[in-house]
């Protein structure tokens, strides 16, 4: 019997089979399972059905795993408490700690009260209340889903047509439940940074910095998806920079949090508009981004098994994490996304990429490789400088056939 370590990773996406990836390159780690994972994996890790959280802590229990949740919502639904109150091994936060990612409303209560820097807004309960409310943003306004909604429940309005905006969320459901309660916010301009760190609650160990490319369109136009495309690190990060997000916002967090008896342990997640003002808080995440986490791990020098060991025993390791190269990663996604995704598409990769392709959506059906929806593909070129990074992405992209696909072609200019 070998003593190597076990590994569990819930979810199916881009994010969830680049941390696979990433742990199979550990020495510590031994079989990889996904649930459910999905029909591209390899040799990577093996896909397996647990449908429900009992199932997840059977074989948990069964097979010792280290527990990686990847999304949102089942650390929402507490399965983290759960694995814990188990005893088990697991690697993302509580459900009240997960209240930064689930909860819009209460984050920026939370960041009033600890005078983090974020976009001036209002909480409303009803239509009548969110019309009355919009005259205070007469610059456009950006409208939240206080709830989970797939990274979709977030709409930035002109003020002419915010009013139906609003309509379509709180009373037409389009986010279901999550649209009862929504946040109004003041539009900031900038650029946008994704800041990830692992944390045991106290300590932070920062991963690369990282841009996410959310419009589903060339030159950030178009809706807003679960994102298009990543690189990392993010041109605009100066060590300066990164020491002021680290002790000015996430620490205030992160010591708020242990206050109220919710220490957060796990993946942290600032999303941030770089602004002449300085850094605003976005959103947070209670996890990896997707696709950020496809760009920032492969970056990675050292081994992340003994930090992820760490989040779930408590002990992070001390040592920042090596990072070198740049990453430039570019979704390929289904006709239809972000509205209606089209299914059953067959893709054909090439034989030896040079780039790195992450699936997500995808299962092997009548002898081919098919998408089951959404963004499916997330090709990852590296290099010792962004272009080489991206011009090794887009070399392997144009040699993927996946008919109709949508790709942005600027990830990365
Ligand atoms: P969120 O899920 O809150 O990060 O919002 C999704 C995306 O909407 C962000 O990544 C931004 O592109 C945009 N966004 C959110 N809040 C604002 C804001 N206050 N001003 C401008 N854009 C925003
Ligand atoms: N890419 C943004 C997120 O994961 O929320």
């Amino acid at each position: 019997m070998s003593s190597k370590q076990t590994v569990l990773i819930i979810g199916s996406g881009a994010r969830e089979h680049a941390i696979a990836w990433m742990l199979k390159k550990s020495p510590e780690v031994g079989t990889v399972y996904m649930a459910p994972g999905h029909g591209g994996l390899g040799e990577i890790a093996v896909p397996v059905s647990l449908s429900t959280p009992a199932h997840i802590i059977a074989f948990a229990e069964k097979t010792g795993a280290l527990v990686v949740i990847g999304p949102e919502q089942p650390l929402a639904d507490g399965l983290g408490d759960a694995l814990c109150a188990r005893g088990l091994k697991v690697v993302g936060p509580s459900a009240a700690a997960a209240r930064v990612e689930s909860s819009k409303a209460e984050a920026k209560a939370l960041m009033t009260r600890l005078q983090i820097p974020t976009a001036r807004f209002e909480v409303v309960e009803s239509l009548a209340q969110a019309l009355e409310k919009l005259d205070a943003f007469p610059d456009g306004v950006v409208v939240k889903a206080d709830g989970l909604a797939q990274g979709k429940g977030v709409v930035v309005a002109e003020r002419w047509d915010a009013a139906r905006v609003v309509e379509a969320m709180m009373t037409g459901h389009r986010f279901g439940t999550a649209g009862d309660r929504v946040v109004l916010e003041e539009r900031l301009t900038g650029v946008e940074m994704s800041y990830m760190v692992l944390t045991d609650g106290v300590r932070q160990v920062a991963l690369p910095t990282s841009r996410d490319y959310k419009r589903l369109l060339d030159g950030d136009r178009g809706p807003n998806t679960g994102g298009m495309g990543a690189i990392a690190p993010h041109p605009d990060a100066t060590p300066a920079l990164l020491d002021q997000i680290a002790d000015t916002i996430v620490a205030p967090l992160l010591w708020a949090l242990a206050e109220e008896g919710r220490p957060f342990r796990g993946i942290l997640y600032a999303g941030l508009m770089l602004t002449d003002r300085g850094p605003y808080v976005l959103e947070w995440n209670a996890r990896l981004g997707d696709p950020e986490a496809g760009v920032v791990l492969p970056l990675l020098g050292d081994d992340l098994f003994p930090y992820f060991e760490g989040l779930a025993s408590g002990e992070l390791p001390n040592a920042p994490l090596g990072a070198q190269g740049s990453a430039v990663g570019v979704v390929m996604a289904t006709p239809g996304y972000p509205y209606e995704s089209q299914k059953g598409i067959p893709v054909t990769l090439p034989p030896n990429p040079e780039a790195i392709i992450f699936q997500a959506g995808t299962e092997v059906r009548d002898g081919a490789l098919r998408n089951t929806g959404g963004r499916t593909l997330l090709v990852v070129g590296q290099g010792g400088s962004m272009t080489a990074a991206r011009e090794q992405a887009y070399r392997a992209v144009s040699r993927i056939a996946f008919p109709g696909a949508q790709i942005r072609g600027d990830i990365g200019y």
